[in-house]
């Protein structure tokens, strides 16, 4: 599926001097335009404590909504061969809209990673997608399962993620990515220890969390940003984190915006 308006996609240099795309079609930039790498590594990778598993050599299963521009897959790259770590991972992406490989040919990534020649993956990932799954193996421990298509036609057989990489625009343009059954689905795609994150921390996306049985804390966001949120379905993994009220939440939730 290739969008013609993601051609036009323009790039951004970010405040930490990393790219961004701005996206015409949804009216936003992909990343924080304060700092797209940095808000990356704290929100996907410190926060969810994902650092410690790598560390650790552990077997991985990730789920992101949102591929965008790859820069995720780049930094958990990135950190697998800076920590000399052994893990074997799957990480499982989702795009509706690829940006071209001519784009990701022009981003800087290369200049802010410690093993620069990993960002020659992307034109390669981009320029050979199919519909629907496409799998590379991009190392012998890390298998990369790209879905081209909408989240909503998404259904893997058998995917137990143990961390979710909830990376979609914000809520005001990208809606259908913040319901309560969009939050139900990925229940259903992730093991009950799971560590689902996002850089955002709206109250209406911690009721639809809350609504689909996630249990939801705050922390401290990127960059300044006050909050963001670490959810769980396990109590036990957000034990050293600030948990919401979820029933209530939940409750004012299903009143204002059942769906
Ligand atoms: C904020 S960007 C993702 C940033 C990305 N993780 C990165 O590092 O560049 C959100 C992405 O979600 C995609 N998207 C939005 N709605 C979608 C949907 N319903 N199904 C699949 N992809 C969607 C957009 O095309 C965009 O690439």
């Amino acid at each position: 599926m290739n969008d013609p308006q993601a051609q036009q996609s323009k790039l951004v240099t970010t405040r930490d001097g990393s790219h961004t795309v701005y996206s015409p079609q949804f009216d936003q930039h992909y990343h924080n335009p304060n700092g797209a790498i940095a808000e990356s590594k704290h929100v996907f990778f410190e926060q969810s404590q994902l650092l410690g598993e790598i560390k650790n050599s552990n077997l991985v299963t990730i789920l992101e909504v949102g591929f965008g521009t790859g820069l995720n897959l780049l930094l958990l790259m990135d950190y697998v061969l800076d920590l000399e770590s052994n893990s074997t991972i799957d990480f499982f992406s989702i795009e509706g809209f690829p940006i071209s490989p001519q784009t990701t040919e022009n981003l800087n990534y290369d200049q802010h990673l410690n093993h620069p020649e990993l960002a020659n993956h992307l034109p390669a990932i981009f320029d050979d997608l199919s519909e629907g799954m496409n799998e590379f193996s991009l190392t012998s421990n890390i298998t990369f399962h790209l879905f081209n298509g909408m989240f909503e036609d998404f259904d893997p057989d058998n995917l137990r993620a143990d961390y979710i990489f909830h990376d979609a625009f914000s809520p005001d343009v990208n809606p259908e990515l913040w319901t309560g059954q969009t939050f139900k689905r990925l229940v259903h795609f992730s093991h009950d220890n799971a560590i689902l994150t996002t850089y955002c921390a709206a109250s209406k996306a911690q009721g639809a969390m809350a609504w689909a049985g996630w249990k939801v804390a705050k922390t401290q966001g990127a960059l300044g940003k006050r909050e963001m949120i670490v959810a769980s379905q396990s109590a036990e993994m957000l034990a050293d984190f600030n948990r919401i009220n979820e029933e209530h939440y939940a409750r004012r939730y299903k009143e204002e915006d059942f769906d």
